[in-house]
């Protein structure tokens, strides 16, 4: 109240944080991790108290090894004594849609982007032809009962084309909604986002584009660290569901030099100290990155979780 009264900025009571750690993440890891290993981060994760788990990937095993395990991860998942936490997965086409229905895959996600080279180099086809291939796909998913989620990269810039039109991204955006995702997810593939440009975007999704604020997520990069100043004008323009894995693992490998999605721990530190309520223990989330952490072979990139254990390692009481 007094913060509307004074002019400031309002944010949401509570945030949805969508972890996207086991798929977006360790796609992007070049090590082998073994199957046991991501399962226990997955475990990890759930217990944290993240509603929402993107758990790993249905695409070919040729394009991405890194998760040629899925079944065996969703067999793992399913047996998690966790069952608020819904696991999702990402599902390219209608071979992927079989294996995760095999999986006894409750929740998918499908990808496109608001560029068409980007679409080209990542899934080989145009946006409008990405398009209907996942309509067979989410199709299927509605008769099953199973929710889906759209993810359009490169909302805020292409590697290959620079700037984006917004337009674009709406129109993409309101195929997807059509064809009955519930949820879209917009990606800042490349990090190259300003909270201007969020803001920009936005407004022209739920103002003339007229989608529900609560049917939109934002998932940011910090590759040029703004993803946090970019979910702060999220919050403040209504969105309440965040994208963020856990260490900061991964981002996608069809975008040069893209590193860095937001790390959970962060995006949770920040939330919390604004009395924004999650449901996460980030305490938790710190457990899980440095147990996977060892298997990567590099230090996680969220900023507190390297304040995290370095305060540990100098003997002091980490700072929550
Ligand atoms: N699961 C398992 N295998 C799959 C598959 C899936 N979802 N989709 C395709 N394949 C296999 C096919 O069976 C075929 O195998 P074969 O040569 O042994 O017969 C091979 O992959 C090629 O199939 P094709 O239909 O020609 O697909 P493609 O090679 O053009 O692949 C995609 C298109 C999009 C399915 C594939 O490139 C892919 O999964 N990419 C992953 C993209 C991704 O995850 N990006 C990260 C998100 S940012
Ligand atoms: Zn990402």
């Amino acid at each position: 109240m007094i913060e509307q009264l004074s002019g400031l900025p309002v944010f949401p009571m509570s945030v949805r944080v969508v972890e996207v750690g086991p798929r977006d993440g360790l796609q992007n890891e070049h090590m082998p991790i073994p199957t046991e290993q991501k399962i226990r981060f997955i475990r990890l994760l759930a217990e944290a108290g993240l509603e929402v788990i993107e758990a790993t990937s249905f695409v070919s095993p040729r394009a991405i090894p890194q998760l040629s395990d899925a079944s065996a991860v969703m067999a793992a998942c399913k047996a998690v004594p966790k069952t608020q936490t819904r696991y999702t997965v990402l599902v390219p086409n209608m071979k992927g849609m079989e294996r995760a229905l095999l999986a006894g895959v409750r929740s998918i996600a499908v990808f496109t982007a608001a560029s068409e080279s980007f679409t080209r180099h990542n899934i080989r086809a145009t946006i409008a032809e990405s398009l209907e291939n996942f309509r067979p796909v989410v199709a299927l998913a509605k008769r099953e009962g199973i929710a889906v989620r759209g993810y359009i990269s490169t909302v805020f810039g292409c590697p290959y084309e620079g700037a984006v039109d917004p337009y674009a991204v709406l129109a993409v955006a309101h195929a997807l909604l059509e064809m009955g995702a519930e949820e879209l997810s917009l990606g800042d593939t490349i990090g190259v986002a300003t909270p201007k440009q969020v803001r920009e975007v936005l407004a022209l999704l739920v103002g003339e584009g007229a989608i529900p604020l609560d049917r939109l997520a934002v998932h940011f990069h910090d590759t040029r660290g703004t993803a946090l100043a970019n979910v702060l004008m999220a919050l403040q323009m209504g969105i309440h569901i965040v994208d963020a894995s856990a260490g900061g693992f991964g981002g996608c490998p069809y975008a040069p030099g893209a590193a860095g999605n937001l790390a959970t721990e962060d995006v949770l530190y920040m939330l919390h100290g604004m009395g924004i309520q999650t449901g996460v223990d980030l305490e938790n989330v710190v457990a899980a990155t440095r147990t996977i952490a060892p298997y990567l072979g590099h230090m996680p990139t969220s900023k507190y979780f390297q304040a995290h254990e370095a305060s540990l390692l100098l003997g002091e009481e980490p700072h929550a």
